[in-house]
Order: structure tokens, then C-alpha cells, then sequence
């Protein structure tokens, strides 16, 4: 097990908590939850705060805001509010809350405060020491517990721990880490790595180290798309980064045969649930079109590759799942790594989300909050908040 302080190892009666959650969970165009697997996960820490007598703040990052900017789609309020109804009491948000904190007069023992949007903080992305510092007088125990957010060196995540009286893991970081490093250590071969989804470039520079580690790597999405560029195939007006397709092409020259792609793809004219679905040979993508699923005979192939896995890890829906014209590939997807044997381990918001709508959660063998987190635990690198709390022991 690895060495650092827990939630449950510190004294928080009438002290001050501060909770770095992960609650960025995805939601749809009007700002609803789509799945608050997230949310849910990061109860426990709370719950057992309060139920100690602590003063509990919570806060986390919701997408990707300008630092310094307030903008209502990238506020918490729909994530407090979520979990004022999990823990039936009440959880106001406050905004503001690092620069000045006169708020804190009022917060006692028992309450529970949820923090806007980190993110919104100037200095956070960038780890800055005097707003790390703002933040750790705010609290006497600071508690990470936003595993989804590990690999991220921000004021939150990294900074404050080091400014703080006292840093501990949540019991979901703890949870998260115990586990993973077991399943992970001796995976059991061989061993197959979906990566796929709409974040490109942070999953795209992942996939060398990614490659030498697993058996095969299944891309999809626009790494996907990428790897069909840098193959001469057309892909229209698809989700890709034509400046990495360099590097895609020096992957599959380096790890011949570990990059099954795919052979045919769901395209439409429109990214709109009510698009038109066309399947299309790889070879045949229009101009006009936008690739927003991997096709049927793809998943045949892969089909073989992932019943006889002995591991897989799965990061990323293979096209637009949330659109029912263009679900098909993560839906069989996620029919296929229900069936297989292998032990399985899932995570990432938007896969979260994936494994919820196609009921397959109790056929995965192990189910991570983390998306980047967990696939920068995969390669091997020490996550910057799991350095900090190490060195905090
Ligand atoms: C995630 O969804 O993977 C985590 O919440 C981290 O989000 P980020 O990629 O915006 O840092």
C-alpha cells in the first residue's frame, strides 16, 4: 500500500476542512448532469467530515474556464445543488471565495460549504504559491480527494498541500490508488488500452509511453481521426489535430501492428442528434463529412482481440455515444468488454457516462473516476498530487 496521510488517520473536530474534489462531470448543452458517478464517488469524504464535527468547504474544477472570469455555464451551481439533494441538507456555493475571506466568519461545525469553480481563481492552472497559500489559511486540514485530477500540478491539487497545517488523501483517493496500483502492477497479459474520446492532444502524447506498455492500443475518436490523417486516408471535416499527424505516423512506424484502426466509420454532414448516418469504407469520407463513430466492421475485428485480452483499460467513447445514430461503437464496445474475461478497468468522465447509459457498471471489474489521471498512472508517472501527498506523510 502506498505511504501517505488519510482523512481517516486526522483529528477534524472543530477544525476547518477543505476538500479538492473531482466533480467535473459532464453535462449536457443546457447544463444538466448527465452522470454524477463523480459526485456520488466524492461523498464519503464529505459525509464523514461532517459526521466528525467538522466545518466542511468543498470545491473543484468544472471544465476548462479563463481564469478570472465568472460565466454561469462553467459555475458549480448545479453541482452543489446536486449535492445538497445527496446529502439532503443544504450546500450554498460560495463565489469569490480566495481573494477575500470574510465569508468564513459565519461557517461553523457541521456546515458544509461548496466553493466555486476553482478554475475561476487566477494562479490555479498555474499552481501559484501566493494563491496556494490564500487557500491553505482558509483551512487547518486539507483533504485531496480528487483522484480525476491527480495528474494535474494545480493550486488545489498540488500548491495548497504543501501550505497547508495538515494534508491528507480522501478515502476516494485513497480508494482509487490502493487499487489501481494492484490491478496495475502485474496486469495480466495480454493487455489492451482503449484510448479514445474528444480530448486529443492530452491523450495523444500519452499513447508512445502508453504503447510500449500495453499489447494493443485502440484509438478512437479524433486520435482516431489523427492516425487516419497521418495514413493518407481523407477524413473530412472530422475532430483530429492535423499538426500531430507527424507523430501519429512516427507511432505506427515504431509499434507495427499495436494500432488496430478502424476499416469503416459513421459519418454525417452535421454534428446533430438528428444528422443523417452514413457507414462509409475508411477510403470514402467526403469532404462535407464529419466521422463521428467507428462503423460495424471495425468493431467485428476488434471484437477477437478484446474477448482474448487478459486486461484491458478502457478511456474514451469510440464516437458521439450521447447521440443514439452514432452510439453504435461504444455501445458494442462497452457490450464486448461486459462479455470478455479479462479483468477490466474503466474511467473517465465521459466513459463513466458510457458504462451508465449501456447498464454495463457491475460487468466492469474496476471502475476509476479517473480519466487522464488513470492513463498517467497506466504509463507509470508519479501524479503530482500523489507526489505531494507523499511528501506530506
Ligand atoms: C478529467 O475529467 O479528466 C479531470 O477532471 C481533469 O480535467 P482536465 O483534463 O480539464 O484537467
Amino acid at each position: 500500500m502506498m505511504q501517505f496521510k488519510r482523512l481517516s488517520d486526522v483529528d477534524v473536530k472543530n477544525k476547518r476542512v477543505f476538500i479538492r474534489a473531482d466533480l467535473n462531470v459532464p453535462q449536457d448543452e443546457q447544463g444538466a448532469i448527465t452522470d454524477d458517478t463523480r459526485i456520488r464517488a466524492s461523498l464519503p469524504a464529505i459525509e464523514d467530515a461532517l459526521a466528525r464535527g467538522a466545518a466542511v468547504m468543498v470545491t473543484s474544477h468544472l471544465g476548462r474556464p479563463t481564469e478570472g472570469e465568472w460565466r454561469a455555464e462553467d459555475s458549480l451551481a448545479p453541482i452543489a445543488q446536486r449535492l445538497s439533494e445527496l446529502l439532503k441538507r443544504p450546500a450554498p456555493l460560495i463565489r469569490d471565495w480566495a481573494s477575500d475571506a470574510s465569508w468564513q466568519k459565519t461557517l461553523k461545525p457541521g456546515d458544509l460549504v461548496v466553493l466555486e469553480n476553482c478554475r475561476m481563481n487566477k494562479g490555479e492552472k498555474k499552481n501559484d504559491e501566493a494563491l496556494s497559500r490564500a487557500m491553505a489559511a482558509l483551512c487547518d486540514v486539507y483533504v485531496n480527494d480528487a483522484f480525476g485530477t491527480a495528474h494535474r500540478a494545480e493550486a488545489t491539487t498540488h500548491g495548497i498541500g504543501f501550505q497547508a497545517a495538515v494534508a491528507c488523501a480522501g478515502p476516494l483517493m485513497a480508494a482509487e490508488l490502493d487499487a489501481l496500483s494492484q490491478a496495475l502492477a502485474a496486469p495480466k497479459r495480454p493487455l489492451a488500452a482503449i484510448v479514445a474520446g474528444s480530448k486529443v492532444s492530452t491523450k495523444l502524447t500519452v499513447l508512445r509511453a502508453l504503447a510500449e506498455k500495453v499489447d494493443t492500443l485502440i484509438a478512437g475518436g479524433g486520435i482516431a481521426n489523427t492516425f487516419l490523417l497521418a495514413q493518407g486516408f481523407p477524413i473530412g471535416k472530422s475532430l483530429a489535430e492535423p499538426d500531430l499527424a507527424d507523430e501519429a505516423k512516427a507511432l505506427l512506424r515504431d509499434f507495427p501492428g499495436k494500432f488496430p484502426l478502424p476499416v469503416d466509420v459513421v459519418c454525417a454532414k452535421s454534428f446533430s442528434a438528428d444528422a443523417k448516418a452514413e457507414i462509409k469504407d475508411i477510403g470514402e469520407v467526403a469532404d462535407d463529412d464529419l466521422i463521428l463513430d467507428v462503423g460495424p466492421r471495425t468493431m467485428e475485428a476488434l471484437m477477437p482481440l478484446l474477448m482474448s485480452a487478459g486486461t484491458i483499460v478502457w478511456n474514451g467513447p469510440l464516437g458521439v455515444f450521447e447521440f443514439d445514430a452514432f452510439a453504435g461503437g461504444t455501445k458494442a464496445l462497452a457490450k464486448i468488454i461486459a462479455r470478455s474475461p479479462a479483468f477490466s478497468i474503466a474511467g473517465g468522465g465521459d466513459t463513466l457516462a458510457a458504462i451508465a447509459k449501456f447498464g454495463v457498471a457491475s460487468d466492469v471489474s474496476y471502475v476509476s473516476t479517473g480519466g487522464g489521471a488513470f492513463l498517467e498512472f497506466l504509463e507509470g508517472k508519479e501524479l503530482p498530487a500523489v507526489a505531494m501527498l507523499k511528501a506530506r506523510v
